[in-house]
């Protein structure tokens, strides 16, 4: 479902730039994220896309079935861990089913820029693409290749084929379920230097605290205090317990609100939204851990 969020007010919306996202407030104490999928040009409104998730935590639910027009819901700022490079002389934009959010912002804003770009959007059926006719209608329609799961064989993306090759300079983005985002990262790894593969994630199967985790120190760098994360706990709720707080919104490391920096200690990165170069000294506390038996972070 499409949704259009504008201040009630009528005024002007905080600037946003092309693969932002924002936190949306929802009843019951739910915070969600979702990509807005406008063009950044615009400050009148937010464009969000809901996917109905059955086996969702109830955001989706609601927004489907009890948001009504006119309510009135809260939401941050909009905040970006998806840049575009907009310099860049040639894009691929890649997008998995309801991943097409942020994808179809930054294909806004590329064609605004009048940068050259190839937009893929891959669903398993017709009845799930989403923004088909906007896209049709829009500046870049031809850019805009199609590619369903139930279709005929010519028409799939063949991931390893289109990426084989990167033309100079060109930068790669990636939106979509986790599989077929690591379809991505496999294919791009030969030709596409780390720094110009771009993805973003919108759920992280792997940050489950489990059990076999072992505990370890974190320590305050401002004042020396030392805490104990016990397995099954994230450093998050051991110094939320203690009085430090760290902003958090998705806590699956996934957004980039809670990124901090590490002094020292190795991290047990379990994000995915931090490079491999950012992981060098910083680190998301609301589900990565430490390979060794301390942590001092800048906090
Ligand atoms: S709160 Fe989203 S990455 Fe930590």
């Amino acid at each position: 479902m499409a949704f259009e969020l504008a201040a009630a007010d009528s005024s002007e919306l905080p600037a946003f730039t092309a693969g932002s996202h924002i936190d949306l407030y929802l009843p019951g104490g739910m915070t969600r994220q979702y990509s807005l999928r406008n063009d950044p040009i615009e400050r009148h409104r937010y464009c969000i896309g809901v996917l109905r998730e059955a086996a969702g935590r109830g955001g989706s639910a609601y927004m489907h079935d009890r948001l009504k027009v006119g309510v009135t819901l809260e939401t941050s700022q909009p905040r970006n861990a998806f840049e575009l490079e907009e310099q860049a002389p040639f894009s691929v934009l890649l997008a998995g089913g309801i991943g097409i959010t942020p994808i179809l912002s930054m294909a806004h804003r590329l064609s605004a820029l009048g940068r050259d770009f190839a937009f893929h959007y891959c669903a398993r059926g017709m009845s799930r693409m989403a923004f088909r006719d906007e896209m049709l209608a829009s500046a870049f329609t031809g850019k805009v290749h199609f590619h369903l799961d139930d279709g005929p064989a010519e028409q799939k993306l063949d991931l390893p084929a289109l990426l084989s090759r990167r033309r100079p300079g060109a930068h790669l983005y990636a939106c979509g379920p986790a599989g077929f985002l690591d379809a991505v990262i496999a294919a791009a790894s030969n030709a596409w230097p780390p720094e110009a593969v771009h993805r973003e994630y919108f759920a992280n199967a792997g940050r489950i605290l489990a059990s076999k985790d072992r505990s370890f120190l974190v320590t305050l760098s401002s004042d020396g205090r030392s805490f104990e994360v016990a397995p099954g706990r994230s450093i998050v709720d051991v110094l939320g317990e203690n009085g430090v707080e760290i902003q958090v919104s998705c806590e699956q490391g996934i957004c980039g609100t809670c990124v901090t920096r590490v002094i020292s200690g190795v991290p047990d990165h379990r994000d995915l939204v931090l490079t491999d170069k950012q992981h060098a000294d910083r680190m998301t506390p609301c589900c990565s851990r430490a390979l060794t038996d301390e942590l001092v972070l800048d906090l």
